[in-house]
Parts: structure tokens; sequence; C-alpha cells
């Protein structure tokens, strides 16, 4: 194993350089206009694959954008590892406050990254984590040092929804065989605090649309006889969480699990400052569901939050109109026994039900996902927990993360195998955001720490 660093050190430019060519590909899987690009992307990981040595590459079609496929099957007797991860990204707007192209990127030096970061769409979602597997699969395989056999399933969608990687994995399960499901597609608490992701949420996410009149109307006219659409839209919006920040929805919490008291001082002991945290986001205070603290909410309870409204005039100057529809896109975060489908279920039953009769609701749902967690006794839990020993020098604290892969709890109904979460970013590296950027530091110490997952687990 001592190998490995210096293996690195040597190459880390290149490292650098390749993983750039990767962000220069504008994947956007979102947006249509891409379609050649993400098709490029995906031809990029395949060539990447097969110059880090893997065997069987293959860019496996389905109804949508495809996924790399790859393996190195050095012994059936050893276990298997299936390496996940997507090259597709969220679009980049607004692209007006990104400080150099999204899609050009560059190293920059800042505070939580001394040793630079490199700032680009996918720099950290997922391109990057992704290409630490790619990597370190070069470095285990020049170095002598893969001790099992891996697979590699790199898909397109994830960024909207995984729709067709579902489709692949339903009629691949003999190609997918595998004893652990190895991701980097989370964070860490800090790069002196490494974590492991033993949670994500689950995510029901809908649209709603409120009509009034059958038309656009003159304000004047009409103003004060007919429902406004958009004001009763705002109004039933607010109506959903109560005087403690609970949601309204009825039986929406169900099936909530909740954590023993010994669970929750356990998981209080991770580090954690809220004046660090408000500081950051130039809050003078947070906000949340009464009784659990800043790292409960945004992990062990459930959410619901709009993420869009429109509807009315929004161009320049005044119209004087009463709009006849009005738009909202909600999603709500799930936690342990909650299901997708009966929570929008629950919502839609609710959301017809405070309607006024002044207006007519639809309720659209959009894609969802199951929320999942893992076990820290757990083999592969804990050949991950001794992985970042050997690496950082200190054992990683369990977390259970807000945010989502659904296609994980599909992994483990059809493949019926766990996932470990090994993410390597920063809550504050911007995913999604303008400026999205990843650490040189947690790239490099990611493609280190990977190949001691593989020797512990193997072991
Ligand atoms: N990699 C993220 C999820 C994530 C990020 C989990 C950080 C934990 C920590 C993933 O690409 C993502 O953005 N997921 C979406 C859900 C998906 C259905 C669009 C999300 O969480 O909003
Ligand atoms: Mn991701
Ligand atoms: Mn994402």
């Amino acid at each position: 194993m001592d190998t490995i660093k210096p293996y690195i050190e040597q190459n880390k430019g290149r490292f650098l350089d390749e993983l750039f060519d990767l962000l220069r590909l504008p994947s956007i899987s979102a947006d249509p206009k891409f379609k050649g690009d993400v098709l490029k992307t995906a031809d990029a990981v395949a060539a990447s694959l097969r110059r880090a040595g893997a065997n069987n590459v293959e860019i496996c079609e389905t109804p949508g954008y495809p996924v790399v496929y790859a393996d190195v099957l050095t012994d059936p007797s050893k276990p298997t590892v299936l390496v996940y991860g997507h090259y597709d990204v969220q679009p980049p707007d607004p692209l007006d406050l990104w400080a150099s192209g999204p899609f050009e990127p560059v190293i920059k030096k800042t505070e939580k990254h001394p040793e630079g970061a490199i700032y680009a769409r996918g720099a950290c979602d997922d391109k990057g984590q992704m290409f630490m597997h790619v990597k370190a699969l070069e470095v285990m395989l020049k170095n002598n040092l893969l001790p099992c056999n891996v697979k590699f399933m790199i898909e397109g969608e994830e960024e909207i929804g995984s729709k067709n990687l579902e489709w692949f994995v339903k009629r691949n399960h003999d190609k997918l065989k595998c004893d652990i499901i190895l991701i980097s597609d989370t964070g860490m608490l800090a790069n002196d605090v490494p974590s492991i992701t033993t949670g994500l949420r689950g995510l029901s996410y809908v649209e709603v649309e409120v009509t009034g009149p059958n038309r656009d109307l003159h304000s004047g006219l009409y103003g004060g006889a007919v429902a406004n659409p958009i004001n009763i839209l705002a109004k039933m919006i607010a109506s959903l969480h109560d005087e403690e920040n609970r949601i309204t929805v009825e039986n929406f919490y169900d099936d909530v699990e909740n954590l023993s008291d010994a669970e929750r001082a356990e998981m209080a002991k991770a580090p954690f400052s809220l004046d660090a945290y408000k500081k950051a986001l130039d809050l003078k205070d947070v906000w949340g569901e009464k009784g659990y603290s800043t790292m409960e909410r945004n992990s062990i309870r459930p959410t619901l939050d709009v993420n869009g409204i429109w509807g009315g005039y929004i161009g320049e100057g005044a119209k004087t109109v009463i709009a006849s529809k009005a738009y909202a896109k909600i999603s709500m975060r799930l936690v342990p026994h909650q299901k997708p489908e009966k929570i929008t279920a629950l919502f839609e039953k609710h959301f017809t039900k405070i309607a006024p009769d002044c207006v007519t609701v639809k309720v659209t749902p959009h894609h969802g996902g199951l929320p999942y967690v893992t076990q820290i006794d757990n083999p592969a839990y804990v050949a991950a927990s001794k992985a970042y020993e050997a690496t950082f020098g200190k054992p990683a604290i369990p977390v259970r993360s807000g945010g989502s892969i659904p296609i994980v709890a599909l992994f483990e109904q059809e493949l019926k195998a766990k996932s470990i979460l090994m993410g390597f970013g920063l809550d504050s590296d911007a995913i999604h955001s303008p400026n999205e950027h990843y650490g040189v530091f947690n790239y490099l110490k990611g493609i280190e720490t990977i190949p001691y997952f593989y020797s512990f687990f193997a072991e």
C-alpha cells in the first residue's frame, strides 16, 4: 500500500488534466439541447476506463442516456465491488453569477480550500467524485493492488431521476451482481473531520397548478370580485407549515421513524457550529421544526419546500392583470419508512381539500425516491471506516445526509446489495449552485482512500 501516495504525487498533474477534460463537456441531462454533449461525455468516461485498464468497457443503450459499464474480474472466489456514479450535471443557471465559465474549469484558492479548488459545474457533483474511482482503479492496477473484482456502472440521468437506470438495473441483475456498491456522490463534515454518509432522504416531487378565471383579466375591472390564483396559491402554500414549522398535510408524519434519545445523543456528538453555519449563509437566524436541532432538521426529519413559483406578469414595468393560472413546484424530502407514492397521494388529497371553491387545482407528480440507511456494523462500513483512518489519521464519523440519491434504495431492492457512501465533497462546495467547486485536496485524498477500502473489504 505504500506505493499509493508516491504514485498519486507523481501523476497528480495528469489526474487533474484528465478531470478537466471531462468537466469541459456540458453534460446537462435536463436540457435536450445538450444531447450531443451528454453522449460525448459517456464516450469520454468509457475511454477513461479503458485507459485505466478496465475490461469489457461498454456503452449500454437505454431508452434515455446510456450507462457506461466496465469491469476487472480477477477471481470469482473473491468479492465484487460495484462502483456507481453519474456523468450528467445540473444546468449551470444563473450564468451571470459564475465568476468563471461553468464548463471552463480553473483552480482557485479559497479559505476552505487553501490547496486550491476546481471550479466547474460537476466538479464535485459528480464528475470529480466519480472520476476518483477511475483513477483509484488505475492506481490499483498499476501498483498491483486490486484485491478483488470490480465493476463500474456510471449513468447519465441521475440529475433527472434515474428513470432509465432503473430500467437498466431491472434487466441486468447478473451483469451487475456484486457484494457491495461503492458510491462517492455525497459529502463529509470537513477536510479534517472525515465522515461516512449512513443515510439519504427520499423524495416526493410535485407540481401544482391553480386555476381561477378562464382567462387573464383586467385587475381593475375584475379585481376584488374574482379570486386571484396567485394570491390563493400563496395562501395555500403558507398554510402547509404550522406555527411550529411542522408540515400540515394530514398523516404526513404517520410513518416517520422516530430516533431514540440515545441515537439522537450519538448524532449530536458530530462537530457542528450553529454560528459558523449562519455566518456561511449570511443569516441572522435559522428556521425549522420545533424540538429539533439544525443537524436533525436537515437529516432525520422530513421537509416540504417550494422550489419555484410563477404566474402572471413578470416582464418590464407594470401590467394590471389577474392571471388565470398560478403554479409551483414543491419537493418533500422523506425519511426512513415514508413512501414517495403515499406521500404524493397524501399531498394531493390535502392540497385539493384546502383549495377554496373559487379556484380549481391540479397536482402532477414528478419523480420520487425512497430514503436509504446503512448500519454501521455492516462489514463494508467497517472497511470504509478503516480506510479513512488509514489516510486521514482519524476514524470517520457516521452522518445521515439530507440529500437524495433515489437509485440507492432501488439497488438494494433489485440487486440485494447495500451501498457504502464514501463522499469527499463539502456542503460549502456549492453543488447545483453557481461556482460549484471541489477541493484538489479532496480529489486526491479520495483517490488515495478508495484503494484502502478495497483492501480492507477484501480481507
Ligand atoms: N449527489 C447529489 C445528492 C447528494 C449530495 C446527497 C450531497 C448527499 C449529499 C445528487 O446528484 C442529487 O443532486 N440528487 C438530487 C435528487 C435527484 C432525484 C435529482 C437531490 O438530492 O436533490
Ligand atoms: Mn450527484
Ligand atoms: Mn446533483
